[in-house]
């Protein structure tokens, strides 16, 4: 298994580049699903997750090539013939937005079987909403041996049915899956309590640029008058806000003076508030953000919500901020129910942190120490390394393949701004 070695110390200086976003890729991958034609997506991030969806694709009979060398970030997915529509097991385990595959999948041929995504470290997660929605346009879906079986109803084309939906709770990929089924069914759907997040708004404007009739996108309502067909599309990815944030994060917390070039300010509003607060110097340019913090941070209350509210992704990374902040912060999650996971991690690094049901409390500034941590999920990994970058001496971190997952080559990135930290094991070699 992959680790990092950091040593801690040094402020970060410079420029450091954001990829594309991850959970925007995820989603408009999924999206090629919905025609024949090729779709073209530019910056795409290389993240381990992109390549999963790859083999899920390919394992129903989708052509997708991932660009390399100048084409790194660009893909190319034609799904003329989808042979085997089947989500399996094996990949499913891997990434629970494999079920972003399911409405797309009724919705174009008809059927679906995916394998429905087991626990998960941050939470139960389950995708009742989806399924709920799925129903309510006309599917109908079983679930047999941990697979759902989803039919399209039998009318002559086996098309879903445009409906009035509202979600009982604002979900994204629950959003980004009924608005995939809904662009080919038959009549208008309106959907209410929607997710606004950024990632919505980006599969939006591929599908609409696939032929597709979605107005409110980005707002709560969104209203979708389904289309027979749709066709291909080339689409830029969105800037991936939570990696944009996550190095916002170094740079303050290092005492540094950073530059974080190609993401897109207007999607980081709540964080740069709450950094703002905590005494961080903010210059906000078209497309970079440029923080500056001598070390001396002021203690910050954080409540996880929705978005535009303070994301769920950048709790954990703050909460490595809090630790080096003068006095009290509580930290609230209130999106998932088993989000703390890094926190005895903190505290074995030295951190005063203790936790009540959703609310952890981080007294500071306390110094950290070096010590061998281990990964449990993908956030949780950002904040390690976050705490190991001001820790005293070097800190092993194991199980990165979870970083790998959402940072495109952090180590190498981070590097290129002052940071001590290399890779020990093979790139994206065996666990
Ligand atoms: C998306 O997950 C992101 N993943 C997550 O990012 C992110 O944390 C989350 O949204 C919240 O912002 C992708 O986009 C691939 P939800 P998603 O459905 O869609 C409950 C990362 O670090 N719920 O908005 O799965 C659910 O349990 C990942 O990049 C139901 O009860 O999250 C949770 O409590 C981690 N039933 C809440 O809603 C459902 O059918 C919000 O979850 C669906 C969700």
């Amino acid at each position: 298994m992959d680790k990092f070695v950091i040593r801690g110390g040094n402020p970060l200086l410079g420029t450091i580049k954001v990829s594309g976003a991850k959970n925007s890729a995820l989603a408009c991958m999924a999206a090629a699903i919905l025609t024949e034609d090729e779709v073209i997506l530019e910056n795409v991030p290389q993240v381990r997750d992109i390549e999963t969806e790859r083999r899920l694709l390919s394992s129903m009979g989708a052509e997708v090539e991932l660009g390399y060398g100048r084409a790194q970030h660009r893909t190319h997915i034609r799904c003329a013939v989808l042979s085997d529509p089947v989500a399996k097991y094996e990949i499913v385990k891997t990434m629970r937005a494999s079920s972003l595959v399911l409405g797309p999948l009724i919705a174009r041929t008809g059927m679906a079987r995916v394998a429905m995504p087991g626990g998960c470290a941050i939470g139960g997660r389950p995708i009742d909403l989806h399924i709920k929605g799925l129903e309510a346009m006309g599917a109908t879906i079983t679930q047999e041996h941990g697979y759902l079986e989803a039919r399209a109803p039998k009318n002559g084309e086996a098309r879903l049915k445009g409906t009035h939906i509202v979600f009982d709770k604002i979900t994204v990929t629950g959003t980004e899956d009924l608005l995939m089924a809904a662009v080919l069914a038959d009549g208008e759907t309106l959907f209410e309590n929607c997710a606004r997040e950024p990632e919505v708004t980006d599969l939006a404007a591929l599908l609409n640029a696939m032929g597709a009739k979605i107005s409110g996108a980005g707002t709560s309502t969104i209203r979708v008058h389904g289309v027979a067909k749709l066709h291909g599309a080339r689409h830029r990815i969105n800037p991936d806000r939570i990696e944009a944030g996550t190095f916002l994060i170094a740079g303050a917390i290092t005492g540094g003076d950073l530059n974080v070039d190609a993401c897109e300010p207007n999607h980081l509003g709540s964080l740069l508030g709450k950094l703002k607060q905590a005494g961080v110097r903010i210059d906000i340019g078209t497309d970079h953000v440029r923080v500056r913090s001598g070390g001396n941070l002021l203690a910050v209350d954080i409540s996880t919500e929705e978005y535009p509210g303070f994301p769920t992704d950048m709790q954990a990374q703050f909460m490595a901020l809090a630790t080096q902040a003068e006095g009290t912060s509580t930290i609230t999650e209130n999106i998932f129910e088993n989000r703390f996971m890094h926190v005895q991690e903190l505290v074995r690094m030295g951190a005063n942190i203790t936790v009540a049901g959703r609310t952890a409390t981080v007294r500071g500034k306390t110094p950290l120490q070096s010590a061998a941590v281990m990964c449990s999920d993908l956030r949780a990994s950002a904040s390690l390394v976050l705490a190991a970058l001001v820790a005293d001496g070097e800190t092993i971190l194991d199980r990165v393949y979870h970083m790998d997952r959402g940072y495109e080559r952090i180590e190498e990135k981070l590097r290129g701004v002052g940071a001590q930290i290399r890779r020990m094991g093979d790139v994206f070699g065996k666990k």
